[in-house]
């Protein structure tokens, strides 16, 4: 079996949950681990065992040993690194949002597009089983024609300078909003064609707003809402809620639940004719990041297609861009 050779550059909240998860994995070899914060290289290369560390990638980026490059710092990195990842012929896995506004994006997807190397995108829901079971279910009938969407995912925060940090590069509806964006592309199979919303800046030192909600219709006519807000005063909301002709779809994370938790994820299906609940336990990771890697190691060896594919990143990342262009000028936005 053939052991992929890794370095990770940014070992903050996302670089550390990679790791984590893969370090010990049968095909994984971590070579090195950056950071610009070289105290926190050298941690997270003792806790997980890799080789090197270095609080600058240049010193690794041509390193014959790496196979694959995790892209897990700031946004308004992630097209730079990508650039010098393809340019020493490396495959990437990078962090989502795979830029910050428009033409970054847009020269991202050109060179992935471009490139011969593999590269996916952490759209992490993806590869994850309660999603995908729901997915199923839909495309099974079980909720009639999906008609509506309402998603929340609003963090009570209490490391602000983390997410003052994130909101220097983007907004809440882009940073978060591709998950969900690309989610509703996904379960639909339609395109998000018109984007509206509002927001407002809850915080007074936060670079732009940090709350916001989303509104987008599909060109299938399904709706959706998704809202985002960080900030120190907002009470955490979580909902996922998929709404169609003939019952609806509720998600609640294991960590949500009132009991049972140790069942894993809770999916509860509504049926309008009998009025009858259905659930479904499903252990499920909620960041299954081997299965994410392993899904780039796929991609390498077999020529599968990413899940998603860049085609599809773009897509919700357009459709994100869009929404907050709309939700800062105050108007509706056919895409
Ligand atoms: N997929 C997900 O669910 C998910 C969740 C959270 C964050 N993210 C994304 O991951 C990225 C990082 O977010 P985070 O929450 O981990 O932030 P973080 O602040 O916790 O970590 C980022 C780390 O990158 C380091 N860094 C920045 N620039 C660097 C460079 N040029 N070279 C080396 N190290 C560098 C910082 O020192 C920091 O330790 C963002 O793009 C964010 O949107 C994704």
């Amino acid at each position: 079996m053939k052991k992929y050779g890794i370095l990770l550059i940014g070992c903050g909240h996302i670089g550390t949950q990679h790791i984590e998860d893969i370090y010990y994995r049968d095909n994984i070899d971590i070579i090195a681990v950056v950071d610009t914060n070289e105290e926190k290289a050298a941690l997270t290369a003792s806790k997980y065992g890799a080789k090197d560390y270095g609080a600058d990638y240049k010193a690794f980026i041509n390193d014959p040993r790496v196979d694959i490059v995790i892209i897990a710092t700031y946004t308004a990195t992630h097209l730079p690194l990508l650039r010098e990842s393809l340019a020493n012929g490396k495959h990437v896995l990078c962090e989502k949002p795979i830029a910050g506004n428009y033409e970054d994006g847009k020269e991202f997807y050109e060179l992935v597009k471009s490139a011969s190397q593999k590269v996916l995108v952490a759209l992490i829901l993806r590869h994850n089983k309660s999603y995908n079971t729901i997915k199923s279910l839909i495309d099974a009938g079980e909720i009639g024609e999906l008609k509506v969407m309402r998603i929340a995912q609003s963090h009570h925060v209490t490391d602000w300078e983390r997410h003052k940090a994130l909101l220097e590069d983007t907004s809440p509806v882009v940073d978060c909003g591709v998950h969900y964006f690309d989610v509703m592309q996904w379960f639909t199979g339609a395109k998000i064609c018109e984007v509206s919303g509002i927001g407002n800046k809850v915080e007074e030192d936060s670079p732009r707003a940090n709350y916001t909600l989303a509104t987008v219709k599909l060109n299938n006519g399904c709706i959706g809402y998704f809202e985002a807000g960080w900030s120190n005063t907002i009470a955490s909301l979580n909902v996922k809620e998929f709404i169609g002709t003939k019952g609806r779809i509720t998600l609640t994370l294991k960590d949500l639940r009132y009991s049972d938790r140790e069942e894993g994820d809770l999916i509860s299906i509504y049926h309008r004719d009998n009025r009858e609940y259905k659930t479904l336990n499903v252990d499920s990771e909620y960041k299954d990041m081997n299965a994410q890697i392993q899904t780039l190691i796929d991609m390498i060896e077999n020529g599968t297609p990413g899940s998603p594919t860049i085609d599809e990143v773009f897509s919700a990342f357009y459709a994100t861009i869009k929404a907050d262009e709309a939700i800062e000028k105050g108007t509706v936005i056919k895409i």
